[in-house]
């Protein structure tokens, strides 16, 4: 399920003292709160016989941006099918001042704002007291280990995490020392918040949860999976615009056709990225197939 979370602490009347459950901290099914109820994706509950998917609560100020794009495909249907129970948070709702104030100015001076802790603690608090104590709270930052295929598939087994969107000129660091268990970056460049980190890693995540994508080889066949590259792929028509399909793909010879498929994804990988070769995956065939590769190059 996917659910935007009810309203703050404060407001839903499950305090921070509220004993863990597995629902919505006493409030039942989603409240239909303005835009909260369309953002429910799919599926009614069924009656509790099912076992609880994996948990993913995700802490934002952007909640229905990031709401939207999780309803949508491979995630939005695992969640409608229970096999994710996804929900997003408004850090606003875990305010206590009348303007909802999420950001102050960094002590010290200097520019821009820094997302205040206090929201940030409580946010975790009530999601702690309402879905039980997390087994991760990633801090999404540029200044953070960088995301990887091992680390999506570390998050993966974990039956509940947190992912906190950063925003402005970053966090007061109370957050890294004592709330965050993980702080996670994307890449090398800096975004306007954490909003679009976090959709990347819960999407790289979902996917190697079990019943997530529905055909499991295709997951373990994926790029950095297998530490290789993936082969070309063409579909129909056989030409176009003078451009033909190898041929091998339209013989029905699937040796041979998976040996072409080998050759083009130590090809790609070689040209593209060399550096994934040391540690792929590679059987005997594989590796005649890039010493030919390599011995075919260097006469070239
Ligand atoms: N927030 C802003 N930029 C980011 C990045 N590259 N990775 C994770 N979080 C971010």
């Amino acid at each position: 399920m996917l659910r935007r979370a009810s309203g703050a602490p404060r407001r839903s009347g499950a305090g921070h003292g509220a004993p863990a459950s597995d629902g919505d901290g006493g409030s039942g099914r989603l409240r239909a709160e303005g835009a909260s109820a369309s953002l429910v994706a799919g599926l009614a509950e069924a009656g509790g016989a099912k076992p609880p998917g994996v948990k993913i609560d995700i802490v934002t100020i952007f909640p229905a941006m990031v709401q939207a794009s999780l309803s949508e495909g491979v995630v939005g249907r695992a969640a409608g099918r229970g096999v994710l129970d996804i929900r997003v948070h408004d850090l606003r709702d875990h305010t206590t001042d009348r303007h909802r104030v999420v950001d102050d100015v960094p002590f010290g001076g200097g520019p821009g704002m820094v997302l205040k802790p206090e929201p940030l603690f409580r946010a975790v608090e009530s999601i702690r007291a309402t879905r039980g104590t997390p087994r991760a709270v990633i801090l999404m930052t540029p200044d953070g280990r960088r995301f990887s295929h091992a680390e999506a598939e570390r998050l993966s087994a974990l039956e509940h995490i947190v992912v906190l969107c950063g925003r402005y000129e970053g966090v007061d660091d109370r957050v890294r020392q004592s709330l965050a268990t993980d702080e996670i970056s994307i890449g090398d460049y800096v975004l306007s918040g954490g909003e679009l980190p976090a959709l990347v890693i819960v999407d790289a995540i979902a996917r190697l949860v079990p019943g997530v994508v529905g055909d499991e080889a295709s997951v373990a066949r994926d790029t950095f999976a297998r530490g290789m590259l993936d082969f070309p792929q063409f579909t129909r028509p056989a030409e176009f615009s003078g451009m033909a399909v190898p041929p091998v793909l339209l013989s029905g010879h699937h040796a041979e056709i998976e040996k072409w498929r080998r050759r083009e994804a130590l090809r790609r990988t070689l040209d593209r990225r060399p550096d994934l070769l040391s540690d792929a995956q590679l059987d005997e065939a594989d590796r005649r197939l890039l010493h030919d590769l390599l011995e075919q190059r260097a006469k070239e």
